[in-house]
């Protein structure tokens, strides 16, 4: 009788453990930046690299004179399979702190967080002139992001303004593909 219980308690803790993995994985297919004002930014690059088929950034922004009016308008379509476009979401707002709030959306928050994670400096208004401000090495950590998530590819807008004038865009193309990350890989 104990043998049994232990048995069905084991399988329910190595279920457990198993379930606690994520099965897909975040891509970053190619990252395109444009209308970068030259008033605005010295600098504003960005470089993606695939290591262990996992993405990497590394962005670095310098601006040429302190900021501290900026507006972000953020956007985030996905595709499922054969299925039509839809918006997760689609926000505007302060660009000043929006790194210290959280956001109401789930997914925007992840995206916060894990930019806020892998920068150097505290990205707030006002921004230095001249001071490199600068991401390293991030990467989407699938922990971060609901157990379930449906796969399919998705395009992320994000577009600052400063002083109330479009001052650059910037366009990540991705995916989010089926990836085991357990030993065991269990069927589906
Ligand atoms: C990367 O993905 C390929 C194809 O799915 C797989 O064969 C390879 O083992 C993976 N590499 C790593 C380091 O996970
Ligand atoms: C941020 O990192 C860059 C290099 O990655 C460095 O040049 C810069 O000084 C750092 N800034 C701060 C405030 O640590
Ligand atoms: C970036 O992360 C990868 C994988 O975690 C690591 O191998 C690499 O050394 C890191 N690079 C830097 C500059 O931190
Ligand atoms: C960027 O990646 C998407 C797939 O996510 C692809 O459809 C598009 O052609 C790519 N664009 C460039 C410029 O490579």
């Amino acid at each position: 009788m104990r043998f049994w219980i232990r048995l069905i308690w084991q399988f329910l803790i190595f279920k457990f453990v198993i379930s606690e993995g994520r099965n897909f994985r975040v891509i970053f297919d190619n990252i395109s930046i444009s209308n970068v004002d030259p008033e605005v930014f010295e600098k504003f690059d960005c470089q993606l690299y695939q290591i262990n088929n996992r993405s990497f950034v590394d962005t670095s922004h310098i601006f040429k004179e302190t900021v501290t009016d900026l507006k972000v308008h953020a956007a985030l379509d996905f595709w499922k399979a054969k299925s039509p476009k839809m918006t997760l979401y689609d926000l505007e707002f302060d660009g000043c702190h929006f790194l210290q709030n959280v956001h109401k959306n789930r997914l925007f928050n992840i995206y916060a967080k894990t930019l806020k994670k892998y920068s150097n400096i505290s990205f707030k208004c006002p921004f230095q002139a001249n001071v490199l401000y600068a991401v390293r090495n991030m990467t989407m950590n699938e922990q971060d992001f609901p157990s379930f998530v449906p796969l399919g590819k998705f395009r992320s807008l994000i577009e600052y303004s400063v002083n109330q004038k479009l001052s650059s865009r910037v366009f990540v193309n991705g995916k989010i593909i089926s990836y085991s990350t357990d030993p065991f890989k269990i069927s589906k």
